[in-house]
């Protein structure tokens, strides 16, 4: 596995200041990739998901198989505390997750506010596969797993708890900061031999939040969005800006308008930073293409991403918009 760092900082306020040709394209573009083949691509440094989906991929296993046993894998981790079980609670000390999938067929599911089960994932693949409906909101979602055979089960480790606790003891301020030590929602885009696509995303999110709080995660066009004509794109970071921004869609729109996967990124998050002022906040965006092009970027540096082949891992830092 190789873990290369990449300052693109220059790159992308190049990119700014004039429209981007197909030359700067190719000078952002993370990787150049082959035109054929399995991939897989994820936010975060997730090498260990990433891999078991190619794997997944590689057994003949469907799109939507392949997320669910990439992302599975994250949400099953208690050292990762932005996902799944072992998740940070919110402000009353409750573990509430989201997540969606979206498949090569423009099917969709999707679970909010979900409590004790420790996959939302897999519900939400259930929505899309066992139900009429796209989303499935807090209790009734948590009914729908139930039915659908899934355990309830306890979310809250020690770790999260104590890391709770000590939060009230500081006084409950609540933090917005939304970066890698706080947030590592799990974004993933799979891609097949022939050049289908899918994905899926899963959070915790953020730490101590209002309880209620659904961020963009599990919105279909937010927090993911796939058109297999075109592409797909998947997000992290402070869900806030991404559902004020319908990040992903405007990601797909952009390279349906004939934008490269690294220039689509690229300009969704300067849409971001034209309307906010959000120095302090993140917001990491990932796309992939028909052609297995992919690209990533980020408002604040710290953004990485992983990618797979049949051939090698890669995990990269994505060019930021500051410094
Ligand atoms: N991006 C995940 C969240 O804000 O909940």
């Amino acid at each position: 596995m190789k873990y290369q760092r990449r300052s693109l900082l220059k790159l992308f306020s190049l990119s700014i200041l004039a429209p981007l040709s197909s030359t700067s394209c190719d000078e952002t573009t993370p990787k150049k990739l082959p035109k054929v083949g399995l991939q897989v691509l994820t936010t975060w440094r997730h090498p260990i998901a990433t891999n078991k989906a190619l794997k997944s991929l590689i057994r003949g296993k469907s799109l939507s198989n392949a997320i669910v046993t990439g992302i599975s894998h994250v949400e099953n981790d208690p050292e990762d505390q932005s996902v799944g079980f072992g998740g940070r609670p919110d402000a009353d000390g409750n573990v509430t997750l989201d997540a969606c999938i979206m498949d090569e067929a423009g099917k969709c599911g999707s679970v909010t506010y979900l409590k004790n089960i420790k996959n939302p994932i897999e519900v939400a693949r259930l929505v899309k596969d066992h139900s009429p409906h796209v989303i499935l909101s807090g209790d009734g979602a948590q009914q729908f797993a139930v039915r659908m055979g899934m355990e309830k089960e306890e979310l809250l480790t020690e770790k999260s708890n104590n890391e709770y606790q000590a939060w009230k003891k500081e006084g409950s301020t609540f933090s917005t900061k939304a970066n890698i030590e706080n947030h590592d929602t799990i974004g993933m885009l799979c891609r097949d031999h022939e050049g289908n696509l899918a994905g899926g995303c899963s959070t915790s999110g953020l730490a101590f939040k209002t309880p209620g709080r659904v961020g963009d995660s599990p919105i279909i066009g937010a927090g993911l969005y796939v058109d297999n004509e075109i592409g797909a794109s998947t997000a992290t970071g402070l869900g806030e800006i991404v559902l004020k921004n319908l990040s992903t869609f405007l990601v797909v729109e952009f390279m349906r308008n004939g934008k490269t996967p690294q220039e689509a990124c690229i300009e969704a998050i300067r849409r971001i930073t034209k309307k906010y002022d959000f120095k302090n906040d993140q917001v990491g965006l990932i796309a992939i293409n028909k052609n297995g092009e992919i690209g990533a970027a980020s408002i604040l540096p710290g953004f990485f991403y992983s990618f797979r082949d049949q051939n090698e891992l890669v995990v990269n830092e994505a060019v930021s918009y500051y410094n």
